[in-house]
C-alpha cells in the first residue's frame, strides 16, 4: 500500500484525489497539506477523507507511511518542494510546468537520482484515448514519411484569471499562456516528433493588462527529423478549439480524430482516396485504449511504476523536454533570434537570473488577490 500525500489543496488538488481514490486497494491518502489548514481540512472533508490536514510539508519529510506526493503547488514552489521530497526518497507527481527553469529541472532530476525514487510531471492529454492511440499510429509508420506538423492550443480566460497573486508575473507563474497552457499541447508535439533542433517564436500580450506575461506566442519549429512545425499557444481564442495536424506523405491525421488521405488526379489535383482512407481508420481503431484516462491515468501509471519499479510514461526527463523547447522559445523570442536546443547552463534562459534579466513585462501586475471565487477550472480544453 503506498501512502499519499497532497501538497497544495486549490483547484487541480480534486484531479489528484478523485484519481487515488479509484484505486483503494493499492494506495492510500494520508495527508492533505496547504499553506491556509483551514483549506486543506476543507478539501479533506469535501472528499470524506480521514486523513492528517497540515500547513507544513517538512512535517512528511521523515514519515515512513508516506511514499509518494503529489504537488499541487503554483509552479515557483515545484522544484524547492519536489527537491526536499525526492532527497527524502520520497516518489513525486508534479503537476505542470515542471518548474519555471531549467536550473530548477536539473535540480529535481538530480535529487531523483540521489533518493533513488520515482519523478513524474503531470501530462495527463497523453492518457486520453484519441491521444494515445494517435501516438501508436505514428509509431506504426502508417503516415510515412513525415512532412508537416502543427499544433493548435488555443484558449481563453478573461482578465479576472490574472487577478490570482501568483498569476501572471515572470518571477511566481514562470511565464504565460506558453509555458502553462501549451506545455500540454508541447509534451504532445514532443512525444509525437521526437526532438527539436530549432525554435524561432515571437510573443504578445493581446488583451490581459493585469500581466506581464505573453497571452499569444506563434513558433516556428524544425525537429532533428527534418520536419517542421508550427505552434499557436493563444488565451484570446474564443471556443478553445485545439487542434493537432500531422501531414504524412501517405496520409493526414488529426486531433481531434480525422484521418484523411488524397491521390492524384492526371494534373496533379487531389481525389479522396476513400479505400486507403477505411484501412488506415481500421488500423487506427485496433489499436489499444488506456484503460484509465486523464489524471487518473497518469496516477495508475505512477502507481504501476513504483510497484513494479519500472519509468513511468511521463518522466523527469520529458518534463524538462517541454520546459526546454518553451525557454528557448522565449530566448528566441525576446533576443529575435533563432535558438539551437538544448539550451546549455550558458543560456540566458536557463537560469532565473537570466530570465530576469532578458524576459520583457508586457504590463505591470497591479491587482493581486488570495484567492478568486470558485467556479470550477477546465483542464483540457478540446482535446
Ligand atoms: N494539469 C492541468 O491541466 C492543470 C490545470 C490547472 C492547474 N494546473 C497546475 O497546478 C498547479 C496549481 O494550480 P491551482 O490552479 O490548483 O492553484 P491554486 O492557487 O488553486 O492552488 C495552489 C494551492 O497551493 C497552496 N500553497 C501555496 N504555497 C504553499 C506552501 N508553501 N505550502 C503548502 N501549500 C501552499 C495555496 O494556498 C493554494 O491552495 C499549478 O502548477 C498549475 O499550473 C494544472
Amino acid at each position: 500500500m503506498i501512502g499519499v500525500a497532497i501538497i497544495g489543496t486549490g483547484d487541480i488538488a480534486d484531479f489528484h484525489i478523485e484519481a487515488y481514490l479509484r484505486f483503494p486497494e493499492r494506495c492510500a491518502i494520508r495527508a492533505v497539506v496547504d499553506l491556509e489548514q483551514a483549506k486543506a481540512r476543507q478539501k479533506a472533508d469535501k472528499f470524506g477523507l480521514s486523513c492528517e490536514a497540515l500547513a507544513d510539508y517538512r512535517e512528511l519529510l521523515t514519515r515512513n507511511d508516506i511514499g509518494l506526493v503529489s504537488i499541487c503547488l503554483p509552479p515557483a514552489l515545484h522544484a524547492p518542494v519536489s527537491v526536499d521530497f525526492l532527497a527524502a526518497a520520497k516518489h513525486v507527481l508534479c503537476e505542470k510546468p515542471m518548474a519555471p527553469t531549467l536550473e530548477e529541472c536539473d535540480r529535481m532530476l538530480e535529487a531523483a537520482r540521489r533518493g533513488k525514487a520515482t519523478l513524474s510531471v503531470i501530462a495527463q492529454n497523453r492518457f486520453k484515448p484519441d491521444i494515445m492511440r494517435t501516438k501508436r499510429f505514428l509509431e506504426s509508420g502508417a503516415l510515412g514519411r513525415i512532412l508537416f506538423a502543427q499544433a493548435n492550443s488555443l484558449w481563453w480566460r478573461g482578465e479576472k484569471y490574472y487577478d490570482l497573486w501568483w498569476r501572471g508575473t515572470w518571477e511566481k507563474e514562470g511565464g504565460g499562456c506558453t509555458f502553462i497552457h501549451a506545455v500540454h499541447h508541447i509534451d504532445l508535439l514532443l512525444w509525437f516528433m521526437g526532438d527539436v533542433e530549432e525554435v524561432t517564436a515571437t510573443l504578445y500580450n493581446r488583451s490581459h493588462d493585469n500581466s506581464e506575461v505573453e497571452d499569444l506566442s506563434i513558433s516556428s519549429i524544425r525537429f532533428k527529423s527534418g520536419a517542421p512545425a508550427s505552434l499557436v499557444s493563444s488565451l484570446v481564442h474564443h471556443g478553445e478549439e485545439q487542434s493537432f495536424i500531422i501531414d504524412g506523405e501517405a496520409a493526414s491525421i488529426e486531433l481531434p480524430h480525422k484521418i484523411a488521405v488524397s491521390r492524384q488526379l492526371d494534373n496533379g489535383y487531389p481525389e479522396a482516396d476513400e479505400e486507403k482512407r477505411l484501412k488506415l481508420e481500421a488500423l487506427y481503431t485496433s489499436l489499444p485504449e488506456p484503460q484509465y484516462t486523464d489524471h487518473c491515468g497518469q496516477i495508475e501509471d505512477v502507481l504501476s511504476a513504483i510497484e513494479s519499479g519500472q519509468t513511468p510514461l511521463v518522466d523527469g526527463q520529458a518534463g524538462r523536454s517541454t520546459v526546454d523547447f518553451i525557454m528557448a522559445a522565449y530566448q528566441s523570442a525576446f533576443t529575435g533570434k533563432p535558438v539551437r536546443l538544448p539550451l546549455s547552463p550558458k543560456d540566458p534562459f536557463y537560469s532565473k537570473e537570466g530570465i530576469r534579466a532578458n524576459a520583457k513585462k508586457f504590463h505591470q501586475k497591479t491587482t493581486s488577490l488570495t484567492s478568486l471565487p470558485s467556479g470550477g477550472i477546465s483542464v483540457g480544453g478540446s482535446l
